[in-house]
């Protein structure tokens, strides 16, 4: 076994480096190695595309197939991280184990985190059969037959999705029988892998969802104010912080973030997505990194949940006080173009206590997500009016 490396800080590009490896170097990525960088940790960024934004601020970067365990195998090996750090789903998370069992880095928080949060029958199964956990009644399913079946049992509306997706791909909600073939066409096109296989959800009618932030530090476990959302087709455009919430439910709903977070074990923090009618709490998935949601503390509290992450895979003590009431919206490419530009940042910039995050993503899309703008201000609906209206200054054009 190597050294614990958690409690002190080498030099990078040094014999005594501490190195971090991120699998995945999209926007949150980059946020998480920024706050590695600012500690004096030596960072490795991984995509599967080159010029990715974790790709631009990291010490050395790595375009490889990270769906191939040889290819990440052996970037292990040569690169030889203490600590690794997934940022997507879509990894060989058998590599992960291997990695982990061979005593080869820490994965955070688990290589078995990763392995059951990326498909959602496990997960689902870890929350609802052994944690006991309130979700929306569910079923699993592999044939066009087997939706009816369980959609007869649960009721409608139901929520059609691939166990393997995120971001809403292949995801639907079918009003009727009639609606349940295309529902399976759409998940059958939208899965990432294992094909076929899909989970049906009763559709929970909920007053708002929010994303618990939660971050099991080496001092225990420690929460975020609640971060409300609005989503559009499987996308966040907006969240804020704090959700006002009743004291039952948010009681709730940390005891379901701590005993999720629990069942998963390691360091680092988690977004756990939950369901809020009245004082009830469902359980929907949790992410064990960073959630795009929580791009909204980047101002709102002392620490984002980038540092938060940062310090948490350390070894060193987390603070997820609340700064001010915040909020964040999406600025989505709107275009398709390569080596895009953005017009209106200054516009953007004179909205009062806001700032932007432009990723420096090489290509746009109509629905891709190119930036983000936070904003603060004395409350929540004055810190979502300023995100908006700043997002709104900002465009995307194709040069000439
Ligand atoms: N059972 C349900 N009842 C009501 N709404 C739902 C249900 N399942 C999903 N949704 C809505 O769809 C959104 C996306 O669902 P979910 O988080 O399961 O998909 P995803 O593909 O994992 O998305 P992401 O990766 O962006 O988190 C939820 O945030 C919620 O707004
Ligand atoms: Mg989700």
């Amino acid at each position: 076994m190597r050294e614990d490396v958690s409690t002190r800080i080498g030099t990078p590009l040094s014999p005594s480096a501490t190195r971090v490896m991120l699998l995945g170097s999209g926007e949150l990525g980059k946020e998480v190695i920024i706050a590695l960088q600012r500690l004096g940790v030596e960072v490795v960024a991984v995509d599967r595309y080159a010029d990715a934004p974790g790709h631009q601020v990291a010490h050395r970067a790595h375009t490889i197939d990270m769906g191939d365990r040889d290819q990440l195998q052996r970037l292990i090996e040569d690169e030889r991280p203490h600590f690794v750090v997934p940022e997507i789903e879509a990894i060989a998370t058998e590599a992960l184990a291997e990695v982990e069992e061979r005593g080869l880095a820490t994965v955070i928080p688990t290589a078995r985190a990763t392995q059951l949060t990326m498909n959602r029958e496990g997960i689902r199964r870890l929350a609802a059969e052994d944690l006991g956990l309130p979700t929306s009644p569910y079923a699993f399913a592999d044939s066009l037959d087997e939706v009816r079946a369980a959609a007869e049992r649960i009721g409608f509306p139901c929520v059609i999705k691939p166990v393997m997706s995120s971001s809403g791909k292949g995801q639907s909600v079918a009003r009727s029988v009639e609606d349940l073939e295309k529902s399976w066409d759409y998940a059958l096109s939208g899965g990432r892998v294992n094909k076929g296989r899909v989970i049906v959800e009763g559709f929970v009618d909920f007053d708002y969802e929010i994303t618990q932030l939660t971050v099991r530090a080496v001092d225990g476990t420690h929460f975020c104010e609640p971060i409300g959302h609005l989503q559009d087709s499987g996308d966040y455009v907006e969240s804020w912080q704090p959700q006002a919430m009743s004291p039952a439910a948010l009681a709730a709903a940390r005891d379901v973030a701590e005993k999720v977070t629990t069942a998963l074990g390691g360091r680092g923090i988690f977004g756990v997505e939950l369901f809020v009618k009245g004082d009830d709490v469902y359980f929907s998935e949790v992410s064990p990194r960073p959630h795009d949601t929580g791009l909204v503390t980047l101002r709102s509290q002392r620490c984002s949940e980038f540092e938060l992450h940062a310090r948490a895979i350390l070894g060193l003590p987390v603070d997820t006080t609340l700064a001010a009431p915040g909020a964040s919206a999406v600025i989505y490419g709107g275009v398709e173009g390569v080596g895009v530009a953005f017009e209106g940042v200054a516009d953007a910039l004179a909205v009062p206590e806001t700032d932007l995050r432009l990723f420096g993503k090489p290509e746009a899309f109509a629905r891709r997500r190119m930036g983000v703008a936070v904003s603060t201000g004395a409350d929540v609906t004055t810190a979502r009016g300023r995100a908006r209206e700043a997002a709104s200054r900002v465009r995307v054009v194709v040069p000439e």
